[in-house]
């Protein structure tokens, strides 16, 4: 079955919709006939998409939703049964990055991560979960990963943890439906690759106290220099859609070379191999 034919007359809930992937899931899902949800700790940012699908004659409701807050997903879900309809899909997208040496990273930048990375997606299933199985329709949640759910790399230690557990909480979740025999529940991983968004620029660093801020600069530089290369959000949603209709649960956005980093963590894995260190880029203030 097409990705048309799946989802369009449905309601998607997509959060961190405001911006980058979200965004694109969103236009997409709209241009495929879905109602679209748009939750955001971003109010202006939910409002000025939801102009932009409703003025292009689509049906877009913005709502204002901080991930990390389990009684603010509550709501939402609350909102969206009594006033929107039964989700089909629920996107729990909302994620943050973090830069910068382990030993290093402030507390409060380790709980940003860890809040709204893990216990956002934690939150949109507790919330949603239930009434979505009540409901009795084929439903799908996906749970955003990443090409860093499969992957290791310095200086983005928070935050590669917090995709590698997203993974597994999604795989977990997919094996629990099963054994409660909830078969119209469709439960399925997204691991971008390099997405155009504002990700990097919204990310953590470090403080200034003894910690090393350049290399925490370096890695974002690094990252920002990887988004000339980065895939339109649009295109990234369209495959992802694409994907999930043919009924796969690792939803690539990029299937050459996320395919790649998880045959290779696979390999590292089996062979027991210990991690390697493949870059040693420094932060050069003069090309600032
Ligand atoms: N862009 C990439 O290349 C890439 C690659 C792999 C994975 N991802 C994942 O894709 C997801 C989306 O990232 P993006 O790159 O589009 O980021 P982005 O920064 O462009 O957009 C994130 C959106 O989430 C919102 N948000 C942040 N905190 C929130 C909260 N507490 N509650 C609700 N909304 C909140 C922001 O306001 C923003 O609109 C993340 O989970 C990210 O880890 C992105």
């Amino acid at each position: 079955m097409s990705a048309r034919d799946l989802y369009s007359g449905g309601v998607a809930v997509i959060t961190g919709a405001g911006a980058g992937i979200g965004a694109g899931l969103a236009r997409h899902a709209s241009s495929l006939g879905m109602t679209v949800v748009l939750a955001d700790i971003d109010a202006g940012a939910a409002d000025a998409l939801a102009g932009e699908l409703n003025a292009a004659g689509g049906h877009a409701v913005p709502a204002v939703c901080d991930v990390r807050d389990p009684d603010s997903v509550a709501a939402l879900a609350e909102r969206v049964y009594a006033d929107v309809g039964p989700v089909r899909l629920l996107v729990n997208n909302a994620g943050v990055e973090q830069f910068g040496y382990l030993w290093d990273t402030p507390v409060a930048n380790w709980n940003r991560v860890v809040d709204v990375n893990v216990s956002g997606v934690f939150h949109g299933i507790r919330a949603f979960l239930p009434k979505m199985i009540e409901a009795g329709h084929p439903s799908w949640v996906w749970n955003l990963s990443s090409i860093g759910g499969v992957a290791v790399v310095p200086l983005q230690a928070p935050y590669i943890m917090s995709k590698h557990a997203v993974l597994a909480l999604t795989e977990c979740l997919a094996l629990e439906v099963a054994h409660a025999g909830h078969d119209h529940i469709h439960v399925q991983a997204v691991l971008p690759g390099a997405v155009v968004s504002n990700i990097f620029e919204s990310a953590g660093g470090v403080d200034g106290d003894g910690s090393d801020v350049e290399a925490a600069e370096s890695q974002r530089l690094a990252m920002l220099d990887i988004k000339a290369e980065a895939m339109d959000p649009v295109t990234a949603a369209q495959v992802v859609f694409d994907q999930a209709a043919e009924g796969r649960f690792y939803l690539l956005t990029q299937p050459d070379y996320v395919g790649a980093a998880m045959t290779e963590r696979a390999n590292v894995l089996a062979s027991q191999r210990a991690p390697i260190l493949r870059t040693a880029r420094r932060f050069d203030p003069a090309t600032q």
